[in-house]
């Protein structure tokens, strides 16, 4: 590590015994983008707020997900009058520039929300905004002079889990890329909401093989990937007849969309996608960076906006597309004064927007070789989750063990039987069972879950005629609204075959 300010900040947390991590990243200011870069979700974030309250400034360390309660804090502190500090007061207080405060800063009373410590670990401010620290919690009231206080709420995106479904449309898409497989972090975040749709609405699902070109360019792999894709996400969604499931590039109207989104589109918003900024920060250089990867939010746009759906169900890795998404069809129903696309919106259920993988640290990702997978062999599933992170600091046995941050019981949360799960985290807590018996809980339950899913893998990579038929149908559903929305679109721009010629 360079900067040695935040190495003179590590070694003064080191001297009151707070343990920290230090994650180094590209310079990102707000704590959502630097939570999506390291694979975090906001409620893994501490924010550190400089606040003005009456005279004086204060600092509250709030949780990323959560909401100042101003009325709490001013009864609390006995003060009639708060507010943020401006950027000015912020750097002059902290030192630092916004965006990059640290916890523990000596010069201000420090307040401390209690929702943190509901985490054992908490990615937080620095003092620089190239890294950010992962503090243990429980640690962090060793700070001097800290009060721990309950100033907040949670700011949930549960709400986009109450939404009624009954009759909305819906449209998600899954890129062939790494093998081609699903694990349980895209079964999770995406399918299995998809799933959920599918039983009442009508939805679209997409092989989105075009996006797969911005990596893989070698023929035989891009056929492979995609078959597999295919026969995983047919097996998973079993026979949902409301699902009409298609290949992007058997709809020319994507490619033709995305030409004309093209030219509404700034090169602003695609230089703040954090695909593009990802592939930067890896010494890439820009003039290397291939056009499609820097266009790809584009190509998504196209793919959502050519079926009009309600929602798209993705994971929060997702989000910013959809955001650009609906900034591009407002600047072209803008530009032609029209409302030819609609804007659609995410659907990222809290509790699996971010799905964490077998190390406990990022994100579940094929690229990071943090998986379980769905498919595989048993042998190969088995392995996955017996090297699944549970709690370091347990070494025998009968230790007391720790269930927050214990990965094998955040999948159990998922797949486990309700009871059976509630007994075994209780068994761990007071040291009665051993970790290899709560892994082979884990093994059997995702099995079980999976059982049918991966009689029908085999079931469908021995008859392709229904596969192939399945992907015609879809095809040729697929382009009849794409198609209609593509004349629509013509028509609003000035594509028209109706020719008046020079009458204007
Ligand atoms: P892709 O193929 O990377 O991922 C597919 C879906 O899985 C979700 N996901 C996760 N969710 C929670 N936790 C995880 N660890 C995790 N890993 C993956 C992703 O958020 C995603 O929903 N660009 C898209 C594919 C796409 C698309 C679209 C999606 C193309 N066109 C139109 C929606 C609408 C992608 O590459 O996802």
């Amino acid at each position: 590590m360079t900067d040695p300010k935040v190495k003179k900040y590590s070694e003064e947390l080191k001297k009151l015994g707070i343990e920290h991590e230090i994650l180094k990243h590209p310079q990102l200011v707000s704590v959502e983008a630097v939570q999506k870069y390291l694979g975090y979700g906001l409620e893994d974030a501490g924010a550190t707020l400089v606040i003005k309250v009456d005279d004086k400034f204060i600092a509250i360390i709030r949780r990323g997900d959560t909401k100042l309660d101003n009325e709490r804090v001013k009864k609390y502190l006995g003060v009639a009058n708060l507010r943020m500090a401006n950027e000015e007061e912020f750097t002059k207080l902290t030192g630092v520039p916004s965006g990059a405060a640290s916890v523990y800063i000596p010069s201000l009373p420090t307040y401390i929300d209690k929702k943190i410590f509901e985490k054992e670990y908490i990615n937080a401010g620095s003092g620089s905004l190239l890294y950010t620290f992962r503090y243990k919690t429980s640690d962090l009231k060793k700070i001097p002079g800290i009060k721990v206080v309950d100033f907040t709420s949670i700011e949930s995106e549960k709400k986009s889990s109450l939404i009624d479904i009954k009759g909305k449309r819906i449209l998600s898409g899954i890129t062939p890329s790494g093998d081609g497989t699903l694990h349980i972090g895209n079964y999770l975040g995406a399918v299995k909401q998809f799933i959920e749709f599918a039983k009442n609405g009508d939805c679209y699902l997409m092989v989105a093989d075009l996006h797969a070109l911005t990596t893989i360019q070698n023929k035989a792999q891009l056929q492979k990937n995609t078959e597999t894709l295919i026969l995983n996400e047919l097996a998973l969604l079993g026979n949902l007849t409301n699902i009409v499931f298609f290949r992007q590039s058997d709809v020319p109207m994507h490619a033709e969309l995305t030409w004309i989104l093209n030219n509404v589109t700034p090169l602003g918003l695609l230089r703040r996608a954090h695909a593009y900024k990802d592939k930067l920060s890896k010494d890439v250089m820009e003039d290397e960076i291939n056009l499609g990867l820097f266009n790809y939010p584009i190509l998504m746009a196209s793919d959502i906006l050519l079926y009009k759906p309600d929602f798209v169900p993705v994971g929060r890795d997702q989000k910013q597309h959809i955001e650009i998404c609906r900034d591009i069809a407002g600047r072209l129903n803008k530009t032609y004064k029209s409302d030819v696309l609609k804007l659609p919106k995410p659907y990222i259920p809290e509790d699996v927007a971010v799905v964490m993988g077998t190390d406990g640290k990022r994100k579940m990702s094929k690229s990071l070789g943090n998986i379980i997978s769905i498919f595989d062999d048993e042998i190969v599933i088995k392995k996955q989750v017996m090297s699944t992170y549970t709690d370091p600091t347990r070494i025998h046995s009968n230790d007391l063990g720790h269930i927050e941050g214990n990965m094998v019981f955040a999948y159990l949360d998922f797949f486990g039987e309700k009871n059976k799960v509630s007994e075994l985290k209780d068994l761990y807590k007071e040291g009665k069972v051993a970790d290899v018996e709560v892994k082979n809980y884990l093994f059997e339950s995702l099995m079980k879950t999976f059982k049918d899913a991966r009689v029908r893998y085999q079931e469908l990579k021995n008859n392709p005629q229904k596969v192939t038929k399945i992907l015609s149908n879809g095809a040729d559903r697929a382009r009849e609204v794409a198609g209609k929305t593509m004349m629509e679109v013509r028509d609003a721009i000035g594509l028209t075959n109706n020719y008046s010629f020079f009458k204007y």
